[in-house]
């Protein structure tokens, strides 16, 4: 599996791995050992996606069976946005593990750089956006001392690398200016609706890695009414017409797109077939000429944008 070598551990990032949002909580550890079976040597995780102790399991029966070593694993997972403090990030990292049933993440993320008031796991977990009472309540908590404690889990070797996730160019430079350990990934939302040229050149001028999510564009979408009627990519002109012309599906493509401009990939897929298929996707190159119409596609759409829930949240305002 090619990869993306990550500045500061110099370790190897596979460029496409399987993503584990809305992955169903039943059948996700037989998913996730699937997935692995199949080659996929990256899985990237999350608190709020409500199957770290599932995907674990996955993990650790792949692991039983001889189907691959710990250390060949690449696992991501993200801090939720309740647990920003200095005191909570090192107690929620140590609870993640614990449901992973693993010693250390290759990859730990903080997921949105938004700020709510703690949730004791014990109460909820995952906690979401909502109070008990369906409000959204922020915490003043900077996004520095969130950074800080994710550098003390990096020195405890509770993860290899750090990084953010939806962070906006203004906070990223910011960060740049006090981090000790600098961001060693940075997660975005990234398909041909929303190209984020700008943001994609920034992190690659600070030697920020870069990895695509929602490849596929309002597909992820759909399921929850949040696709704002955009026309689905996978069923878009320009890109059926390439994928003939290669031979290869839209989703290929799509993520062939990404990865061939040194963007990593996560497709999610609760289907074996297309779990497979989306692993395939890096035997063949787009033309520079099939890159820049695809690109042209952008008209800066953007699906998760946590503004939706309350103006409070408008991170890319
Ligand atoms: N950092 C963040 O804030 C953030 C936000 C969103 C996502 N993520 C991460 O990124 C991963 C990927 O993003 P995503 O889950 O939003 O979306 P995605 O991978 O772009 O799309 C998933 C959707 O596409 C369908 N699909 C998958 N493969 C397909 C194929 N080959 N042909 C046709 N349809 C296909 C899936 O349906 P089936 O399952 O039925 O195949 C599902 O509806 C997530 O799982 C998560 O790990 C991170």
């Amino acid at each position: 599996m090619a990869s993306i070598i990550l500045k500061g551990s110099g370790q190897k990032m596979p460029i496409v791995g399987f993503g584990l949002w809305k992955v169903t909580k039943s059948s996700c550890a037989d998913t996730v050992y699937n997935a692995i079976k199949h080659g996929y040597r990256l899985l990237d995780g999350a608190g709020d996606y409500g199957n770290e102790k599932e995907a674990g399991e996955g993990v650790a029966r792949a692991i039983k069976d001889g189907l691959v070593k710990r250390e060949e694993l690449f696992i991501t997972s993200k801090l939720w946005n309740t647990f920003h403090a200095r005191e909570h990030v090192r107690q929620m990292a140590d609870y993640q593990l614990k449901l992973w049933g693993i010693e250390y993440f290759d990859l730990f993320l903080i997921h949105f750089p938004v700020s709510l008031k703690y949730v004791d796991p014990g109460h909820r977990y995952p906690p979401e956006w909502f109070g008990d009472d369906g409000k959204v309540y922020t915490q003043n908590t900077p996004i520095q001392e969130t950074w800080e404690a994710m550098e003390e889990l990096h020195s405890a070797g509770l993860a290899k690398n750090i990084g953010i996730s939806n962070f906006a160019g203004g906070l990223i430079i910011d960060l740049m200016r006090y981090a000790r350990v600098p961001p060693a990934v940075l997660q975005i939302e990234h398909h041909p609706y929303l190209t984020q040229e700008h943001l994609v050149r920034l992190a690659q001028e600070f030697g920020i890695a870069i990895t695509a999510y929602s490849s596929f564009g309002p597909q992820s979408f759909v399921e929850l009414n949040m696709d704002r009627d955009a026309k689905l990519l996978l069923e878009h002109d320009t890109v059926t017409s390439i994928a003939a012309e290669h031979d290869k599906t839209p989703a290929q493509v799509l993520l062939r797109w990404a990865t061939q401009r040194g963007i990593a990939v996560i497709p999610k897929s609760n289907n074996q077939k297309r779990l497979e298929q989306n692993l395939h996707c890096i035997d063949f190159n787009l033309s520079p000429e099939q890159i820049k119409e695809i690109s042209s596609l952008n008209h800066n759409l953007r699906f998760n944008d946590p503004a939706d829930i309350d103006v409070r949240l408008s991170i890319f305002a």
